[in-house]
């Protein structure tokens, strides 16, 4: 049933951050020196002229960079997944590039999805200079077999049984996992109960952050910054990997119909609080709650490395700006629209 071809390296990752960052992973940190920032107002003017318009708004109906629909599920109760890791510069804001470490290429990485009771057959493919690994929340195996460090050249294959239906974090779980999360290392994946949800709109959002290196001359694509990560100070907070790109670009639905967001928070460190602004969730699942979800509520919590399956309505045409409440977030990217009744 099980096929692995790997090998074992669990030494070659810290020394490799350590030189990277020049802090060493685990210290103990001084507190930022808050007296040695001048006190500063909020801005006085508002990216976009509407409601919580933390960003400003895009024309309806040119595609984000980063789509957002749900993929459909694979016929078949055996579903092939095969990931490449590759470290690439990727695109977090406009003009803002970032030496990511993805699952695929970009980040998050490919929404997955299957069915409960489906066998996933998962191949991970090491192409990147150093280890990493994978851990699949959605499943139920023994991490210290599985979630084990792939070489650089390597790989290791495996197959799981999804039994709890729900929207999953995935990620790459080398130590430490808080750099390997916040330089991209994350994706969602859902599993679809076997009697099948009522047809909807469906999205994914994938809720992340970004700790940004100083920019210099000679390197212009930014890196992790560990202390900022350690400080759990983000310069930036993010829907599928891209600063506001659904404020920029909004995603249409149709005025009254239902529709279903799949929300994973792969942090590393900050909370969702997950909201439609003007919207009310109908229902929302969270993880394998299937038969008594919560019902008429306005922001709901997904924590860290968590997940949750949002419905809602939005009754009349117009814009919806979807945020994490903590507003400090929002404004640090984590905001998007739904525009409603427009094509
Ligand atoms: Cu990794
Ligand atoms: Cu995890």
């Amino acid at each position: 049933m099980v096929h692995r071809s790997r090998r074992r390296s669990l030494t070659v990752v810290i020394p490799v951050l350590v030189a990277m960052s020049g802090c060493q992973p685990g210290a103990p940190r001084k507190p930022p020196a808050q007296a040695e920032r001048p006190p500063a107002a909020a801005p006085g003017a508002a990216a976009a002229d509407i409601s919580h318009g933390e960003a400003a708004v895009g024309p309806a109906g040119v595609p984000a960079p980063i789509a957002a629909e749900a993929p459909p599920s694979a016929p078949g109760h055996l579903k092939h997944l095969r990931l490449e890791i590759s470290h690439a510069p990727i695109t977090i804001d406009q003009g803002v590039t970032y030496d990511a470490w993805t699952f695929g290429g970009g980040v998050p990485g490919p929404a997955l999805r299957a069915t409960v009771g489906d066998t996933v057959d998962f191949t991970l493919v090491n192409k990147a200079p150093m280890p990493h690994s994978m851990d699949f929340h959605a499943a139920e195996i023994a991490p210290s077999r599985y979630y084990v460090n792939v070489n650089p050249g390597d790989s290791i294959h495996y197959r799981f049984v999804p039994r709890v239906p729900g929207v999953f974090m995935y990620h790459c779980g080398t130590a430490p996992v808080a750099a390997h999360i916040a330089n991209g290392m994350y994706g969602a994946l859902v599993v679809d109960p076997v009697v099948p949800r009522p047809k909807a709109h469906e999205f994914v959002l994938v809720q992340s952050e970004f700790y940004l290196s100083p920019e210099d001359s000679s390197h212009r694509t930014r890196s992790l910054d560990w202390p900022k990560v350690l400080d759990q100070a983000p310069d930036y907070v993010v829907f599928n990997g891209r600063s506001a790109q659904y404020a920029k670009h909004p995603i249409s639905v149709p005025v009254g119909e239902l529709i279903r967001i799949y929300v994973v928070n792969a942090g590393p460190n900050r909370i969702s609080s997950f909201h439609v602004v003007g919207g009310i969730f109908e229902r929302v699942f969270l993880d394998a709650t299937t038969s008594s979800p919560l019902t008429g509520v306005q922001t709901v919590m997904v924590p860290v490395g968590g997940g949750a399956i949002f419905e809602t309505r939005l009754r009349e045409a117009g814009t919806y700006p979807f945020v994490t409440h903590a507003f400090a977030d929002a404004t640090k990217g984590a905001i998007g629209m739904f525009e409603a009744g427009k094509p």
